[in-house]
Parts: C-alpha cells; sequence; structure tokens
C-alpha cells in the first residue's frame, strides 16, 4: 500500500533563466552570445510574462507546488540598486501561485547571476558575501506568506562550473557542453573547486539567518545528488569522491528546515573512480543511465549526511522524447522515494524537474518537461505525464496503487 503523509507537495519545478527568456543582465545571457557551440536562451518559452499560464496547467492537472525562482540579475540590475517593478513581477507570481493553490517553493538563486556579480568575481571575489546577503534581504520584502525558500541551486555544480567555465572560456574553439549533459571528451565532471565550495556554503548560512529573521519561511539548499554506490572493496574511493563533490554541501545543510535532493541518474565507483554511464539503449538524451531507483540512493545518502534533515525532492526527472518513459520512469522513481519513506525518512514534497521543455544550459535538445512548448507560438501542450502525475497527486500516491493492480 502506498500513501504519502497529509499536506505532501506534489509539484513541479522550474528556474529563471530556463524558461523566462530575455534575461539579457545575466552571466549566462553574456556566455551565450560569446560561447561557441553554445545555444542562446533568447526568448526562451516566455513564462516572464507567461508563468499564469504554466501555472494554471500544473493546477488544473491537480499539483498542489511549484518550485520557481527569482532572477538576481532583473532584481539588482546594477550593484546595489533594486528594481520595485522586478520585485513586484515576483511577488505576483508568488500570488498567482497561492491563488491556484500552488505552495510556491521559491529559490533564490538558480545558476545564473547578475552580469556585473560575475564581472567582480563572482562567488570567488572579495565581496560575494555582501552582495548575496544583499540581495537575499532586499528580497525578503517579498516573501510574505512563502513557506519554503531554497537559497541557492545545486552549490555543488556552481562549485565545478566556476572552474569550468573559465576553462571553456579560456579553449574558445572547443564546443559548449552543459554540465548537465554527458560529454565524451571527460568521463565525469570534475570536482567542486574547494574555495567556491566554502564560500557558497558561508553564503547559504549567512541567507539562511536573514531569511530566519526576517520571514517565516522554511530554509533549505538544494544539492545536486549523484546517486553514488562503490563497488565492493571501493568504499574509501567511494569516500573520497563524495567527500569532495558532495558531502561539504549536506555537511552545510545541517541544522536547515529541509534538504533539497535532486537526483536524475546513479553510478558505481570502482577503484578507478566514477564509472562511466554504460552505453544502454535506454540512456536519457542527456547520455546518462536509465535509473529511477537513484531517488532512493540519494535521499537515503542525504538523510545519513544531513543527520535527519528532512527531505525534499526539489528535482527529479529524465531527458526524453518519449512521455511513456517518463511516466515509467517516475513511476520507478516514486516507489523508490516510498519504500525509504517506509523506513522512516521525513520527506516533505515530491517536485519534478521539470515543468516545461526549457533551456537546458546552452542545449534545447534535452526535454524533461511535463508540458511541451512551441518555442516559435510559446503554445503550451500538456504531455500524458502531467495528467498522470496530477493524478497522483490529486489522490494523494493512491493512483500508484492502481497502476500496480492494472
Ligand atoms: C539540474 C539543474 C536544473 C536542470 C536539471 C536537468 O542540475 O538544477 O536546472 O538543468 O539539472
Amino acid at each position: 500500500m502506498i500513501r504519502f503523509p497529509d499536506g505532501f507537495l506534489w509539484g513541479a519545478a522550474s528556474a529563471p533563466h530556463q524558461i523566462e527568456g530575455n534575461n539579457t543582465n545575466s552571466d549566462w545571457w553574456a556566455r551565450e552570445q560569446r560561447s561557441p557551440g553554445m545555444e542562446r536562451s533568447g526568448d526562451a518559452l516566455d513564462s516572464y510574462h507567461r508563468y499564469a499560464e504554466d501555472m494554471q496547467l500544473l493546477a488544473d492537472a491537480g499539483l498542489n507546488s511549484y518550485r520557481f525562482g527569482i532572477e538576481w540579475a532583473r532584481i539588482e540590475p546594477t550593484p546595489g540598486h533594486f528594481s520595485r517593478a522586478e520585485l513586484a513581477h515576483y511577488r505576483r507570481m508568488i500570488d498567482k501561485a497561492l491563488e491556484l493553490g500552488l505552495t510556491p517553493v521559491v529559490t533564490l538563486h538558480h545558476f545564473s547571476s547578475p552580469l556585473w556579480f560575475d564581472e567582480e568575481g563572482g562567488w570567488m571575489s572579495e565581496r560575494f558575501l555582501e552582495r548575496f546577503t544583499a540581495y537575499v534581504t532586499e528580497v525578503t520584502s517579498i516573501l510574505d506568506g512563502v513557506e519554503w525558500v531554497c537559497t541557492i541551486n545545486e552549490p555543488n555544480m556552481l562549485a565545478f562550473m566556476v572552474r569550468m567555465l573559465k576553462d571553456h572560456l579560456a579553449r574558445q574553439n572547443e564546443g559548449w557542453t552543459s554540465p548537465t549533459v554527458e560529454d565524451p571528451r571527460r568521463t565525469h565532471l570534475p570536482d567542486p573547486d574547494p574555495e567556491a565550495t566554502r564560500n557558497l556554503i558561508a553564503a547559504h548560512h549567512a541567507a539562511r539567518a536573514i531569511l530566519r529573521e526576517r520571514t517565516s519561511a522554511k530554509v533549505g539548499w538544494t544539492v545536486a545528488n549523484e546517486a553514488l554506490v562503490p563497488t565492493a572493496g571501493n568504499e574509501s574511493v567511494w569516500q573520497e569522491i563524495v567527500d569532495a563533490r558532495e558531502n561539504p554541501f549536506l555537511i552545510g545543510a545541517r541544522g536547515d528546515d529541509f534538504i533539497g535532493v535532486q537526483s536524475y541518474t546513479s553510478q558505481t565507483v570502482d577503484a578507478n573512480g566514477i564509472v562511466p554511464h554504460p552505453e544502454l539503449p535506454d540512456n536519457t538524451l542527456v547520455g546518462t543511465a536509465y535509473r529511477p531507483d537513484a531517488l532512493g540512493i540519494a535521499v537515503r545518502h542525504a538523510w545519513e549526511v544531513t543527520q535527519g534533515v528532512s527531505i525534499m525532492v526539489t528535482e527529479n526527472g529524465i531527458a526524453t522524447a518519449d512521455d511513456a518513459q517518463r511516466i515509467r520512469y517516475t513511476d520507478g522513481a516514486l516507489r523508490a522515494l516510498k519504500d525509504v519513506m517506509n523506513d522512516g525518512i521525513t520527506t516533505v514534497g515530491y517536485l519534478h524537474w521539470s515543468a516545461l521543455d526549457n533551456f537546458e544550459w546552452g542545449h534545447w535538445a534535452p526535454t524533461f518537461g511535463l508540458i511541451a512548448v512551441d518555442r516559435e507560438t510559446f503554445v503550451r501542450t500538456a504531455k500524458p505525464s502531467l495528467g498522470w502525475l496530477g493524478r497522483i497527486a490529486a489522490t494523494n500516491g493512491r493512483a500508484l496503487d492502481e497502476a500496480s493492480s492494472e
């Protein structure tokens, strides 16, 4: 019997730069204009103007939550100048979500930063803390009634990207591959930059203190969980790897109100390190292995390392053109999640990545969405997977039981 607790959040997730369009004041926008091989976000899905329609589709399907982000580059176009109009825009988004019965889960930083912050040195500059906390303080003015706030999305990926983006610019003639897309030129992503790791943890802790003082929101951050599993005898190799790539960020979440788990796939670790994804016919559009069981592994690891911080699955999904495969994947992931919940791991929600087929950090081909979007007309079309997840949401998981007895 599959039961989820009352009040469980069932939703979908997005990130501003990936859906809004014309995020022209951001570091990612600048990068897209000058980097060979990188596709541009451009108008993206025009969700900046069409967010109400996006949310309506999620609510109509039966979901009760939506994770979306606030774009720092819009809120603070030049250092110290905060746009009241942009703050009001994001407040309208929060109001719309609440009106539709979608509990907002609001991310304050999802990979993109204002270009000026990047030019100043970004997370490696001497002023990173002052800059980020000034932005967070300003944003608290629109968070009334918001119960869940994620400070920084995937700080481990961000700390890795600090390194990757510099390298890419240094090698202008090489094609771009998003960090979320497998690339045969690298067997796996290198480790996060240690200084960026320290700085991001400091930024998260400072933001948490500000949010707790000025709002009633529950505060956490969201970590990229690789669900790495040691092969027999290689536990120490595994330990060293997770200690560099994941654990500092999970330890940094101790004392938070929740930890966002973001899981897509799983890999083993042998004596040589992370074993590349096998080349199988059901590999995803980003080249990763089809592993619905990854979510259970990721949640257990996050629970152990945070020493029992409540879990919120803030991202889980699959890049596929086959929506039936998306449903199979998500069905498997939810069963894995329920198994770990049955073992006593407190879990408050499941937010699918992604609400919409969106801009995958330099690529448009990998489609993760529950909703397809025509990028010429911006017409949205719900996929069967949205209705499927909505039925599970509306029955608080009972529809999963029905599926198994069919
Ligand atoms: C995560 C990111 C998200 C999206 C998914 C596929 O690493 O947080 O924006 O790119 O991967």
